[in-house]
């Protein structure tokens, strides 16, 4: 027995050590905290429970059965709890055998996630690989396409976040990819496909690898990153932060936090929010945080499709998704890379019981040909299908202008939008008044005065919320110091709606 105890206590503190204190002096050169570092500070102190640190690789070839066997191989992995919620956590250890993926590895990490699903807590995985153990070949290719299965599995049951705190490269990139929210941290990390040696091989580029894949790369010009964050710290506890907004898994209705703010929290200066030039810009962000409890507003991908801004606050204590066309940027109109933002963060909020706030002022789809060549019919269906299929309450306010498809697609009424209402300044048309004239009277285009008649006419028609009122398109229309309240009200009048989309095996969203 003591024997036994003797060699428990070696296993665990050889588990401990990793790598050695070499390579963990090392990852701390590289400003990059260990795999057990980032666990206890991610999860609430005390709290993690670690399963299978016996269990060691079984690999003979290259070496292998020489290679010093460190217990837990590369992968440490349990549950603990955050902020008192269950969630299941694995982290890779880049000190043994640079954190690469084996079999052993891989069925560490499967373990932990089917477990997760059977009691259905959130998965979160701290990614820091060299990818394939490479002196396993195949062994480890099986292991990540049973993580991708898994991942594929889980997706929409269990919320699955992943960070990624060192290399991720190669097929490696495609498990966080199925994840439904990826940080990255700056300057440590990196993900792509090839490497920047391949790409140079193959295309004759040069690029660095934090070009080609840092966290900068991704949060602002692929929009694979939902965040990228200055270091580890920042990451682990934006995670923290992100995970107070959102439930266990597809059954639960996200936790819901205690606030002092007053549902009926008036807020005058947002009367003066939208400028009378109606081509002045305004910051909708203010609008939300004016909205949103204690002003705090989780916003997902910055500065990513910058025209589109979506995140999560809180009303009452409860979650609510955000997704507002931003009037600052491209004036707020639709393209290709708004329309997967958005339509990618309804389908997270509607598969999560996530009620989704809608601000609409948007001028239109964006025009042109890098836009119509790259496919923003379909593109841009994308929204327009999340929105159509998501059955979770759907609150929309329109602020300013509301034109063409842009406002069918903006959780309209026609799109089961819930309730449904504007502020005086809305603009609800098939288009701005100029545009609409130009086509209208084109035979009276060489008459200045004429034209300029028309344009006040159909401003004076059309540029007021009245016309779709009168249809019963919008609800009410609603003064912006009152904006928290009314939709305060509506959301808690929506709390227990019930409706369902027909059984079928899955749609069919324009990918
Ligand atoms: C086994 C690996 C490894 C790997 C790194 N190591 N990657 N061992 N398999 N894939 C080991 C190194 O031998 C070294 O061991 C230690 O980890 C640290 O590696 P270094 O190279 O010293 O670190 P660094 O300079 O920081 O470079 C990190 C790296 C580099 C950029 C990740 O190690 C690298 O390029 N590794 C190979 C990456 C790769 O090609 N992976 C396979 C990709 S294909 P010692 O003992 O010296 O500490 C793939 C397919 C997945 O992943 C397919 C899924 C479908």
């Amino acid at each position: 027995m003591q024997d036994i105890i003797r060699r428990l206590d070696e296993k665990r503190a050889a588990a401990k050590l990793g790598g050695g204190q070499r390579r963990i002096d090392t990852q701390h050169a590289k400003g990059k905290l260990t795999a057990r570092e980032r666990v206890e500070l991610l999860l609430d102190e005390g709290s993690f429970e670690e399963w299978d640190l016996f269990v060691e690789h079984r690999c003979t070839d290259f070496g292998m059965d020489e290679a010093e066997r460190v217990p837990g191989d590369g992968v440490v992995t349990g549950y603990g709890t955050l902020n008192g919620r269950l969630v299941f956590v694995f982290s890779q250890d880049f000190t043994v055998f640079g954190g690469s993926l084996s079999e052993t590895h891989a069925e560490k990490i499967c373990k932990i996630m089917d477990q997760a699903m059977k009691v259905g807590a959130p998965v979160i995985g701290l990614n820091d690989s060299g990818g394939a153990r490479i002196q396993e070949g195949v062994a480890s290719l099986g292991g990540y396409a049973d993580v991708f299965q898994k991942n594929v599995l889980a997706s929409g049951v269990i919320p699955q976040i992943s960070l990624i705190m060192g290399p991720c490269a190669g097929g490696a990139v495609y498990s966080p990819a199925m994840t439904d929210f990826i940080f990255m941290v700056k300057d440590s990390s990196y993900m792509f496909v090839t490497g920047p040696d391949v790409v140079k091989t193959v295309t004759h580029e040069t690029v660095t690898a934090e070009e080609l894949g840092g966290a900068t790369t991704h949060s602002t010009k692929s929009g694979v990153a939902d965040l990228a964050l200055e270091n580890d710290v920042e990451a682990l506890l934006m995670t923290r932060r992100l995970m107070n907004f959102i439930p266990a898994n597809n059954k639960e209705k996200p936790p819901v936090w205690p606030t002092k703010d007053p549902a009926g929290r008036r807020e005058p200066s947002l009367d003066t929010l939208v400028p009378s030039d109606p081509i002045k810009p305004y910051d909708i962000k203010e609008l939300v945080h004016k909205i949103a409890d204690e002003g705090d507003f989780f916003e997902i991908q910055p500065e990513y499709a910058q025209n589109i801004v979506i995140g999560f606050i809180r009303l009452e204590g409860s979650t609510v998704g955000v997704v507002a066309n931003q009037p600052l940027v491209l004036a707020g109109c639709l393209d290709i890379d708004s329309s997967k933002k958005g339509g990618r963060f309804v389908r997270f909020c509607d598969a999560f019981n996530i009620p989704i706030l809608t601000l609409v002022d948007v001028p239109g789809f964006m025009p042109g040909t890098s836009q119509e060549y790259r496919g923003i019919i379909k593109q841009g269906a994308k929204l327009l299908y999340a929105y159509a299929e998501a059955t979770v309450p759907k609150v929309t306010l329109i602020t300013r202008k509301a034109y063409g498809g842009a406002y069918d697609v903006m959780a309209s009424k026609h799109l089961r939008g819930d309730v449904n209402f504007a502020w005086p300044s809305a603009e609800i048309a098939v288009m701005g008044s100029k545009g609409a004239v130009e086509i209208i009277f084109r035979k009276d285009l060489g008459d200045k005065d004429l034209i300029a008649e028309h344009t006040a006419e159909y401003q004076e028609k059309f540029a007021n919320p009245f016309i779709a009122g009168a249809r019963g398109f919008i609800d009410d229309v609603i003064m912006p110091h009152a904006t928290r309240k009314r939709i305060c009200r509506s959301f808690a009048m929506l709390r227990d709606k019930k409706l369902e989309n027909p059984w079928r095996k899955h749609g069919n969203i324009p990918l």
